[in-house]
């Protein structure tokens, strides 16, 4: 299969890298300064100049406390980009648009103790409330994600074994250079 992928130096895609490496499967990469995505124009003549099997979105604007007050930005790259490549879908009738992430959830509490666990740290963790945190965005209390789409199409890893695995890659210096 050919992937057409946007977010080419996010951390969404270095993980689907791998998996892509592992299969030998085909694929063009853009950064956003080589495909701007809340351009629909740009977007259509990528998927007729590669004519990709596949799309995989890794473009976007993670910065929620910015978009509190820019949020012109976070709406044209996490909402006008999605919505042309799901025009572009519509018309090349070529591939899906789904969302991707592993199984179960946790709390970044959560995610920290099985982190510093893993690492061997010994000290003591304490748990702290959101509100805790000045932040100018107001986070949502439960924000989990899932892959419903994909679940009985292709098995998909627990959040644990996923962050153990990662661990372990970033330990080699090549993956590390790469993370970075
Ligand atoms: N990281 C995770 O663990 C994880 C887990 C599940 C889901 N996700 C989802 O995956 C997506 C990406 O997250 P991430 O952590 O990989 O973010 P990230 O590391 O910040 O990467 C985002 C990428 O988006 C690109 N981008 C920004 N504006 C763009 C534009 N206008 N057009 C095209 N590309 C643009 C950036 O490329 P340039 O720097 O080249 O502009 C950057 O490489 C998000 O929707 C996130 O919610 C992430």
């Amino acid at each position: 299969m050919k992937f057409l992928i946007t977010g080419k130096d996010g951390q969404a895609f270095l993980a689907f890298a791998d998996l892509l490496h592992e299969r030998k499967e085909k694929y063009v990469t853009f950064g956003g300064k080589e495909l701007d995505i809340p351009d629909l124009k740009a977007v259509c003549e990528a998927v007729l100049t590669h004519k990709p099997e596949a799309v995989f979105n890794g473009a976007a604007d993670n910065d929620v406390d910015k978009a509190e007050t820019d949020w012109e930005q976070a709406f044209l790259v996490n909402g006008i980009g999605p919505r042309n490549l799901a025009i572009v879908r519509e018309q090349e009738k070529a591939w899906g648009l789904c969302h991707i992430t592993n199984t179960g959830f946790c709390s970044h509490y959560e995610w920290a103790r099985v982190v510093l666990h893993l690492d061997g740290w010994k000290g003591n963790l304490e748990p702290a409330k959101k509100n805790e945190f000045k932040t100018a965005a107001n986070r949502p209390t439960m924000s989990r994600i899932t892959s419903l789409s994909l679940s009985n199409k292709m098995s998909l890893q627990g959040w644990e074994q996923a962050t153990d695995k990662f661990l372990v890659e970033i330990q080699d210096l090549n993956s590390w250079r790469k993370f970075k």
